[in-house]
């Protein structure tokens, strides 16, 4: 067996000699690939006497064991040493400025609907949308709005003068409330029995209107559930919850009036309680009310356009302005700021790319803290 040790010796002196990970595979397998001579050894051990084999066969496992872990050692070598080059050959200059990039803002509309998307998702619901060009029939008449109902004169509407090319009225949506009748419809189209959904759906809107709080593009936050067995509790809570994430208060109280909207019935006007604060209106406890969003239970009507039967499925929607919610939230006082594009408006109010809003840190606490 002067042969094993002579080869054993080589192959150790190449594993010690080898310059790279390349090379070792060859070596590996040239000793311990199927055709390599320790397998081959390995094999010859079955024609081998008992005697022979308990001498031979600690001899020969031996050698793999010595082989195996020599090339695990020079492999470990072999990276140590290409990672201390790759660390000497790429150096950086820490005394050098940084460059001047122009830094952006994420605007705080962005911002508070990834907020808003953040609370929702954690409530089960979807993310939806529809086009701000709209068609008379999705943006009214199938949210129970016909074309002589009086309701429609209040929305100040923004007309394309031309029909489209069926024939249909087209104007900018004035409220993102066309999303509902969108998702229901898609919802039976995919599957005609209907289904549960939970959606919120943000989005700009248009009304011809122009002063300190009204600007003629604004931004509102749809949020539709259609269920079985849905009432207003349900409503109430969800409204509930999202506000005290939204606002990271676990005293904000709700106070529902009793409203009127064509799309749902009974509807109902939500005001959020305040306290005066050294003079200043801050949201939480119920010294006073300011009157935040509109929502309700679906109209029938309105389940019977999106195609489904209002005898099986019922549900509630809710509107609210996204930019009201920020200036709440964040201590904007004029609208009109929010779209002027004022570079230092943006500086002041926007946010980092980095202030991603999660409900594990909190949704925008560290701008929030700012503000
Ligand atoms: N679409 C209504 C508005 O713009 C708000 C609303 C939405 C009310 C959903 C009830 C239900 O004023």
């Amino acid at each position: 067996m002067e042969q094993l040790a002579h080869q054993q010796a080589e192959t150790l002196a190449a594993i010690a000699a080898a310059a790279s990970a390349d090379a070792l595979e060859t070596i590996r397998i040239a000793a311990l690939g199927k055709q390599g001579w320790i397998s081959a050894l390995l094999k010859t051990l079955g024609a081998m006497t008992p005697d022979q084999r308990s001498v031979e066969g600690p001899r020969i496992h031996a050698a793999r064991e010595s082989v195996t872990a020599a090339l695990a050692a020079r492999k470990a070598d072999l990276e140590n040493a290409e990672l201390e080059q790759r660390l000497a050959r790429e150096t950086i200059d820490l005394t050098l400025p940084a460059p001047e990039r122009p830094r952006g803002s994420i605007h705080p509309v962005s911002q508070v609907m990834d907020e808003l998307a953040e609370i929702f998702a954690d409530m089960g619901f979807a993310v939806a949308s529809g086009p701000e060009i709209e068609d008379d029939w999705h943006n009214f008449t199938a949210l129970n709005m016909p074309e002589t109902h009086p309701a429609r004169a209040m929305h100040d509407t923004f007309y394309f003068p031309d029909q489209d090319a069926a024939g249909r009225s087209m104007l900018l949506r004035t409220h993102t409330s066309p999303v509902q009748i969108r998702t229901m419809l898609a919802v039976v189209e995919k599957n005609p029995g209907g289904a549960p959904l939970r959606i919120i759906a943000p989005g700009r809107v248009y009304r011809s209107d122009s002063d300190a709080t009204h600007t003629p593009m604004f931004h509102q936050v749809e949020g539709l559930v259609i269920d079985k067995g849905i009432h207003l509790g349900h409503l109430k809570w969800t409204l509930e919850t999202f506000l005290k994430a939204y606002f990271e208060r676990d005293d904000i109280v709700l106070r529902l009036r009793p409203s009127y909207f064509p799309f749902t019935e009974p509807s109902v006007e939500v005001d959020v309680g305040y306290t005066l604060v050294s003079g200043k209106r801050v949201l939480g406890g119920s010294e006073g009310w300011m009157e935040l969003l509109g929502s309700g239970m679906v109209n029938r009507k309105v389940i019977e356009m999106g195609g489904l039967d209002p005898d099986v499925w019922q549900g509630f929607a809710f509107g609210v302005g996204v930019d009201r919610l920020a200036m709440l939230k964040y201590g904007m006082d004029d609208l009109r700021a929010f779209f002027d594009g004022d570079g230092r408006w943006l500086a002041h109010y926007g946010f980092g790319a980095g202030d991603v809003p999660t409900l594990s840190a909190g949704v925008g606490t560290q701008a929030g803290a700012r503000a």
